[in-house]
C-alpha cells in the first residue's frame, strides 16, 4: 500500500476507503464513493468560506501565513518592494519571470500607450451624481469596458487576450483620476504617457494647469511601492471572483468588475478606508483603551487587524511603515498615525490579540499614507484596485490555461422545504 494515501472508515457502514494524498491534499471529488445507499449523492465537504478548500493549483503567489512570508513567482515580497517597480512586478506576476530590459521597455511602451479611455466611457463618467462614490464608478466603468471593446469575448485567444491586459492596466488609472476629478468637480486631466505609471495618475489627479507642474517623485515612488504591496495575494476574495466570474468564460472586463465588487467590501479592499473612519472615531490617544475594550466585548472589530492567512506579521505591513514615514516628509504628517502606533502598541501586548493571533495587515497603515497624500478615504479602495489589477489578471489567465479548471459552481447542503403544494393567493 502507498503510504500517500488517506485511509478512511466510514463508521456507518463499516466501509474503509482509501484516497490518494497529494500535495498534501485529498480531492474532494475521491469523497463521493462513500455512500450508505448505492443511490446517495455520495459525501461532499462543507466549507463555509473555503477556509481549508483549495480551488486551484497556482504558480503565483506564496504565502506562509505562519511564517509571515509573502512571494510573488518566488521572489520575496520586501526585495520587490526595494529594487523593482510596480510595472516590472505586474510583468513578473503575470508571466511568472522577471522581464529583460527590452522586454521591460516594450511592456511599459505598450501599456503607457493604452490610458486614453474612449470617449463615450469618459462622456458615461460625468452622468454619474456628484457625489458618487469612486469605487462604484470604478466597477461600473471596467464592467462598460467589455461593450466597448467586444473582440474581448474571445478569452482563449492569447493575442486579444494580451490586448486586453494591456488596455486595463492602461485604462484603470484613467478612470481612477476621471472617477476622483468628477468627486471634487475639477475636470478631467487627459493622460501624459511621459511620466511614468504612477507619475501619470499623479499627475491627472492633480494637475489645474500650473506652468511649472512637477511630479513629486517621493510620492510617486511611495504609490509605486504600495501598488507592487497590493499585486497580488493569491485566492483572496476578488481573486476568487475574477477566477469565478472568468470560470464562465465571461470577458475580463465583466470578470474584472466582479473581483473590483469584491474588493469594496469592508472585510476587503474597503478595509483601508474603514481604518480611517476607525482612527478618526477614536479621535485621540487618550480614547484607545475604552476603544479595546469594546473590540474585546465584540462590540466592533478592530479594523486593520486580522487575516485569514497571517497569523504572524503581515510582512506588508512592516514595509508600509516605513513608508509612510517617506511620504510624511513630503507632506505633512498624518496626526493619526500618534493613534495607529499606540493601537497597534496596546493591541500586540494584549492577551485577547496574541491568543486571536491578529496582527495590523496591509490595511491598517496604507489608509494613513493615501490620507498623507491628500486622497479621500473613498479613494483607497479605488487605489486598492489599481495595485491588484495584475494580480487579477495574472489569476484569470491561469485559470483560464489550466485543464483541470471547470465553471465554478460550489454545491450546497439543502435544508429547505420538500415537495409543497401550491395554494392560490386568495386561499392563504
Ligand atoms: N478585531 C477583533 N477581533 C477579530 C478581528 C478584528 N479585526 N478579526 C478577527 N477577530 C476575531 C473574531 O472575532 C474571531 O474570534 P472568536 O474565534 O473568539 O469568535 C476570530 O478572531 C477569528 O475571526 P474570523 O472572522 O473567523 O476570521 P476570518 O479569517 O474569517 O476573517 C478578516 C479575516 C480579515 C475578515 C477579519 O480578521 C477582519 O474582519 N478584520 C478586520 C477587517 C480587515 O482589516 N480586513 C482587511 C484584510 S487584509 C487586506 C485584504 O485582504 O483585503
Amino acid at each position: 500500500m502507498s503510504n500517500d494515501t488517506l485511509t478512511i472508515t466510514d463508521n456507518r457502514t463499516g466501509e474503509t476507503y482509501e484516497v490518494p494524498i497529494s500535495d498534501e491534499t485529498i480531492r474532494a471529488m475521491d469523497l463521493r464513493q462513500i455512500k450508505v445507499q448505492q443511490d446517495d449523492f455520495g459525501m461532499m465537504t462543507y466549507d463555509p468560506g473555503f477556509a481549508n478548500t483549495a480551488s486551484c493549483k497556482s504558480r503565483i503567489t506564496f504565502i506562509d501565513g505562519e511564517k509571515g512570508i509573502l512571494e510573488y513567482r518566488g521572489y520575496p515580497i520586501e526585495q520587490l518592494a526595494e529594487q523593482s517597480s510596480f510595472l516590472e512586478v505586474a510583468y513578473l506576476v503575470i508571466f511568472g519571470e522577471l522581464p529583460t530590459p527590452d522586454q521591460l521597455a516594450h511592456w511599459e511602451q505598450r501599456i503607457m500607450r493604452h490610458t486614453y479611455i474612449h470617449e463615450n466611457l469618459t462622456h458615461m463618467l460625468k452622468t454619474f451624481r456628484y457625489d458618487a462614490h469612486p469605487m462604484g464608478i470604478l466597477v461600473s466603468a471596467i464592467a462598460s469596458m467589455s461593450t466597448l471593446h467586444p473582440e474581448s469575448k474571445q478569452v482563449h485567444d492569447q493575442d486579444i487576450r494580451l490586448k486586453q491586459i494591456y488596455r486595463i492596466l492602461g485604462k484603470l488609472p484613467t478612470v481612477a483620476a476621471f472617477a476622483y476629478r468628477h468627486r471634487i468637480g475639477r475636470p478631467y486631466n487627459y493622460p501624459n504617457s511621459t511620466l511614468g505609471y504612477t507619475g501619470n495618475f499623479l499627475y491627472m489627479l492633480d494637475y489645474m494647469g500650473q506652468s511649472n507642474y512637477e511630479v513629486n517623485p517621493v510620492l510617486a515612488h511611495a504609490l509605486d511601492v504600495l501598488f507592487i504591496l497590493d499585486a497580488d495575494h493569491e485566492q483572496n476574495c476578488s481573486a476568487s471572483a475574477m477566477r469565478g466570474v472568468g470560470s464562465s468564460e465571461a470577458d475580463p472586463y465583466s470578470s474584472m468588475a466582479g473581483a473590483a465588487a469584491a474588493l469594496y467590501g469592508p472585510l476587503h479592499g474597503g478595509a483601508n478606508e474603514a481604518v480611517l473612519r476607525m482612527l478618526g472615531e477614536i479621535g485621540s490617544v487618550s480614547n484607545i483603551p475604552a476603544y479595546i475594550e469594546r473590540v474585546k466585548n465584540r462590540e466592533v472589530r478592530l479594523m486593520g487587524f486580522g487575516h485569514r492567512v497571517y497569523k504572524n506579521y503581515d510582512p506588508r505591513a512592516r514595509i508600509i511603515k516605513k513608508i509612510a514615514y517617506d511620504v510624511f516628509e513630503a507632506t505633512e504628517i498624518n496626526p493619526l498615525i500618534d493613534i495607529a502606533l499606540e493601537l497597534e502598541r496596546i493591541a500586540l501586548s494584549d492577551d485577547y490579540f496574541i491568543s486571536h493571533k491578529l496582527y495590523p495587515n496591509v490595511d491598517f497603515y496604507s489608509g494613513i499614507i493615501y490620507q498623507a497624500m491628500g486622497f479621500p478615504v473613498d479613494m483607497f479602495p479605488v487605489l486598492f484596485a489599481l495595485g491588484r489589477a495584475p494580480g487579477w489578471l495574472a489569476q484569470w489567465v491561469e485559470m483560464l490555461d489550466d485543464p483541470e479548471q471547470r465553471i465554478a459552481r460550489p454545491r450546497q447542503i439543502y435544508l429547505g422545504e420538500r415537495g409543497r403544494q401550491y395554494i392560490p393567493v386568495d386561499q392563504r
